[in-house]
């Protein structure tokens, strides 16, 4: 039905605003007494077979909503009734700030994908904190975890960016289960520059310093980019290995056009952004594989990328991931994916 039905009428529109009245309408649903507790029945495999225990923390199931679908952290308790295992809520900036200007947004139906420069919009991080420690007290058992991905304002020139990710992480500290740092979003001019060795290195240190100041530190990740060379995936590995970190997050969205089936006239039209979906499911699964490989498995990953099916699920995870994220598949095959994923996952067993 809702392939059918749903989204033909969802795509006439545009695809930002369309996001924002879905979740909105979302949001008010899954507020009316008893919703939430039907949704769960019909959207939440519970089983304690797809239970994963990765980086100290147990995770419900192993598929999560990646990061900037809920960009606020406004939406963890119906993600999490929706089917989700974990939520990463994010990516937050110190300070709120507009993002791009819109259309940021575009689908390229063709090819399963999409292709955004949204470039950060978020409402700043400390809301963000306190709605997620709000629904910390109301969670009633709720097992889901919650991820929190930060990132620096557009306006902090990259020497000073580590005070916006300790801003961030001090901030978010008591309020998620573990933290993405985020250098790989190609929507931020210069942001990429931090995944250098030495900017890098520097970066996780002294937050992971920060980190190891708390009696419980939390397991602190690194997202990065597709577009890496595999010189620069050997110098990840490195690095993951000399700051401790917890592990890595594959990938996020690519700049590269390459393999398109959406006309090139379109695509140009559409200009700067990173594709993500279906197209950049291969390369994706690369990138896990080869850290996973070169590294011996030296720490869990999360993959992420053109994820639709429980088979290209169990792609991810043979390459090497322990877990997996969605965000495009999730606007196109709609609210029941988490649950197919998972019960076809389980067939898998
Ligand atoms: C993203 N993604 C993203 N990633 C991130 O770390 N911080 C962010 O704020 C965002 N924002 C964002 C907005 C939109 C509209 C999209 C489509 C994607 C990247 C996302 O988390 C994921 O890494 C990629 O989209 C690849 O996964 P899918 O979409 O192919 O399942």
């Amino acid at each position: 039905m809702y392939k059918r039905i749903i989204l033909p009428l969802l795509f006439r529109f545009d695809a930002e605003t369309i996001h924002h009245t879905v979740t909105t309408l979302l949001k008010f649903a899954l507020s009316i007494p008893g919703a939430s507790f039907l949704c769960r029945k019909f959207y939440v495999l519970e089983d304690k077979r797809l239970a994963r225990t990765v980086f100290g923390l147990t995770f419900p199931n192993p598929v999560g909503m990646a990061a900037g679908f809920d960009k606020n952290a406004e939406l963890v308790s119906e993600l999490s009734d929706l089917g989700f295992g974990f939520v990463e809520i994010g990516t937050v900036t110190p300070r709120p700030q507009p993002g791009n200007p819109r259309p940021r947004l575009f689908r390229l139906k063709a090819d399963g994908g999409l292709i955004n420069r949204m470039g950060f919009n978020n409402k700043g991080v400390a809301p963000a904190a306190e709605r997620l420690r709000q629904f910390a007290r109301n969670r009633n058992g709720n097992p889901v975890i919650v991820g929190g991905n930060i990132g620096k304002n557009k306006d902090t020139p990259n020497e000073h960016a580590l005070d916006d990710y300790l801003i961030n992480f001090r901030e978010l500290f008591d309020a998620v289960d573990y933290f993405v740092v985020n250098v790989s979003s190609p929507n931020t001019p210069g942001l990429r520059d931090l995944q250098e060795r030495e900017p890098l290195t520097k970066l996780l240190a002294a937050l992971q310093q920060e980190n190891h100041q708390r009696p419980t530190p939390k397991p602190i990740l690194l997202k990065i980019a597709p577009d890496l060379t595999n010189g620069q995936l050997d110098d990840i590995i490195a690095i993951v290995s000399e700051t401790q970190i917890a592990g890595v997050i594959a990938t996020n969205t690519t700049i590269s056009r390459a393999g398109l089936r959406t006309e090139p006239t379109i695509v140009d039209q559409i200009g700067a952004g990173g594709v993500s979906g279906q197209p950049l499911r291969n390369r994706a699964t690369e990138v896990i594989r080869y850290l996973h490989q070169k590294s011996g498995g030296a720490f869990p990953i999360i993959g992420v990328g053109g994820i639709t099916t429980a088979e290209d699920a169990q792609e991810k995870l043979k390459a090497g991931a322990s877990l997996v994220q969605v965000y495009t598949s999730f606007i196109y095959e709609g609210p029941g994916l988490a649950k197919r994923i998972n019960q076809q996952l389980l067939q898998d067993l």
